[in-house]
C-alpha cells in the first residue's frame, strides 16, 4: 500500500511524522501505533474516528448510503444471491462455484444438530428467559463440547468452528424459542433450505407438519443476508477484541451475542416493534417524535439513526420493499405497519431528524415483517444474531490470520488520584 505521511506538532516535541495507510475504499488512515513513544495516546471514546483493523470483508460509505461484501453491493445480493451463498462469500473472499456451493451446503448440513446434552442447559433457564440471555448461555457452552477443534492458530480448526456454528446458532435458536413456549424441540432437516428449515423448527409440531410458505422462506433468507456482516459494529468489535486472546471460537461468538442485545444495537428491532405498540395509533406519533427530541426524556426513536449511515441504510430499502411483499402474501393489515409509515414520512420530513440525519436503520421494517411471519419480539434479536454469526466468524477468522496480530489491548486517559498513602481504618 503506498504511504504518504501526517505531521503531529507536539508540545515539547516538535513535528513528528505518522505514516498514512491507503485503503481501496473509503478513508486513508493515519497509523499513530507509534505515538506511545512521542509521550500521547489517541483519545476516541465510542471510536468514533479510530479504525481498530485492516479488514476485506466488508465497506461501508455512510454519506453515500453504500454496503458492499467483498465487493458486491447489498441489494445485488439480497436480490440474487442466498444466506448461504453469502456466508461462504464473507469466509472465503470470492461467490463460489456450483462445486464448491455444493460442497459447503454439505458441509453445513453434517453440523445442524446439536449433542443431546445442550439440551439440559435450556432445562437449568425459567421457562420465561429472554432468549437471548439462553443464547448468551448454550452458544458459549458449545466451547465445553469441541475440545477436537480448538486450536484457532490451525486454519483446518477456525473452518470447523465456523461451520459448527454457522450451522448450530439456527438450531440453538429455535430451541430457544420452543423452550420458551413449553413446546418440544423439532429436529433440523437437511431437506430444507437453510431458512426453511428454520422456520420448521421454529414453527413445526410433532402433531403436525409446518408448510412452508416460499415467499416467506425468501423473506426470511433475505433478512439472514441482510443482517450477515456490517463491518466494525460494536458486536463485531467485541468479537474481534474477545478473539484476539486466543479465546474459544464459541465463546467469542457468545460475547457477540451479549454485545448485540444492547436497545442501541441489536436490541432495537425488538425496542422498534415495542415503541410502536406504545405509540399505538398514527395521531400519537407528533407527541413521541416531540419526546425524542427531548435531551430530559431516554426516549429515542428505535430503528431511527446510525453511527456511521447518514442517509438510507441500503438495507433498510430492500427491508421494506420485503415488508410490503410479506404483509401483501400473508393479506396482512397490520396498523402498526399504519404507525411504521407514518412515523417514516413525518420523521423524514422533521428538521431534527434531517438535520442530524437520522434515517430509518435495518432494525425499523425488520420488526415489523418477523411480527408478520408469527416470530414473538424477543425472538427478533436472536433472529439478528443468527444472521450476524457468520459476520463475526469472518472478522474472527480474518483477525486471526492478519500476520502478526496482536492482542487488543487499548490504553485510557487517567483522570483519578496520583499516588498517595495508605491510611489505617482509625484514620480515616
Ligand atoms: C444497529 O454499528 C452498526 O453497524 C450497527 C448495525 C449493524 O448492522 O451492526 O447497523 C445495527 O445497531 C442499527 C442501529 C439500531 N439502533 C437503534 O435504532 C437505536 C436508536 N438509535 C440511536 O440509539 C442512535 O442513533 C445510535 C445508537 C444508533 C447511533 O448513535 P450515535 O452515532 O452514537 O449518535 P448519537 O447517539 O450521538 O446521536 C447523535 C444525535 C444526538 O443528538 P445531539 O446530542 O447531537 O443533540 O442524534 C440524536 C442524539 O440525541 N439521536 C436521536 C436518535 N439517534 C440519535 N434522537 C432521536 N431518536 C434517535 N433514534
Amino acid at each position: 500500500m503506498a504511504e504518504t505521511k501526517a505531521t503531529l506538532s507536539l508540545p515539547d516535541k516538535g513535528s513528528v511524522d505518522f505514516p498514512i495507510k491507503k485503503g481501496s475504499e473509503g478513508f486513508d488512515v493515519i497509523d499513530i501505533s507509534q505515538l506511545g513513544s512521542h509521550g500521547y495516546f489517541t483519545f476516541d471514546p465510542g471510536f468514533l474516528a479510530t479504525a481498530s483493523c485492516e479488514s476485506k470483508i466488508t465497506y461501508i460509505d455512510g454519506g453515500q448510503g453504500i454496503l458492499l461484501h467483498r465487493g458486491y453491493p447489498i441489494a445485488d445480493l439480497a436480490e440474487k444471491s442466498s444466506y448461504l451463498e453469502v456466508c461462504y462469500l464473507l469466509l472465503h473472499q470470492e461467490l463460489p462455484t456450483q462445486k464448491q456451493y455444493d460442497e459447503f451446503l454439505t458441509d453445513i448440513k453434517t453440523h445442524t444438530l446439536v449433542n443431546e446434552q445442550v439440551v439440559n442447559f435450556f432445562n437449568g433457564f425459567r421457562r420465561d428467559a429472554h432468549p437471548m440471555a439462553i443464547m448468551c448461555g448454550v452458544v458459549g457452552a458449545l466451547s465445553s463440547f469441541y475440545h477436537d477443534a480448538m486450536d484457532v492458530s490451525q486454519e483446518k480448526d477456525r473452518l470447523l468452528a465456523a461451520l459448527r456454528l454457522i450451522s448450530k446458532v439456527p438450531t440453538l435458536a429455535a430451541m430457544s424459542y420452543k423452550y420458551s413456549v413449553g413446546l418440544p424441540f423439532i429436529y433440523p432437516r437437511n431437506d430444507l433450505s437453510y431458512a426453511g428449515n428454520f422456520l420448521n423448527m421454529m414453527f413445526a409440531v410433532p402433531a403436525e407438519d409446518y408448510k412452508i410458505n416460499p415467499v416467506i422462506e425468501k423473506a426470511m433468507d433475505r433478512i439472514f443476508i441482510l443482517h450477515a456482516d456490517h463491518e466494525q459494529n460494536a458486536s463485531t468489535s467485541t468479537v474481534r477484541l474477545a478473539g484476539s486472546s486466543g479465546a474459544n471460537p464459541f465463546a467469542c461468538i457468545a460475547a457477540g451475542i451479549a454485545s448485540l442485545w444492547g436497545p442501541a444495537h441489536g436490541g432495537a428491532n425488538e425496542a422498534c416493534l415495542t415503541m410502536l405498540e406504545e405509540i399505538g395509533s398514527v395521531d400519537r406519533i407528533p407527541e413521541f417524535i416531540k419526546r425524542s427530541k427531548d435531551k430530559n426524556d431516554p426516549f429515542r426513536l428505535m430503528g431511527f439513526g446510525h453511527r456511521v449511515y447518514k442517509n438510507f441504510d441500503p438495507r433498510a430499502t430492500v427491508m421494506r420493499e420485503t415488508c410490503h411483499e410479506v404483509l401483501k402474501e400473508l393479506k396482512i393489515k397490520d396498523p402498526l405497519l399504519d404507525v411504521a409509515m407514518e412515523l417514516e414520512q413525518i420523521a423524514l420530513k422533521d428538521s431534527y431528524f434531517v438535520e442530524k440525519k437520522l434515517y430509518p436503520n435495518v432494525d425499523f421494517y425488520s420488526g415489523i415483517i418477523m411480527k408478520a411471519i408469527g416470530i414473538p419480539t424477543s425472538m427478533f434479536t436472536v433472529i439478528f444474531a443468527l444472521s450476524r454469526t457468520v459476520g463475526w466468524v469472518a472478522h474472527w477468522k480474518e483477525m486471526l490470520e492478519q500476520p502478526g496480530h496482536k492482542i487488543g489491548r487499548p490504553r485510557q486517559l487517567y483522570t483519578g488520584y496520583s499516588k498517595r498513602d495508605y491510611q489505617p481504618i482509625k484514620k480515616r
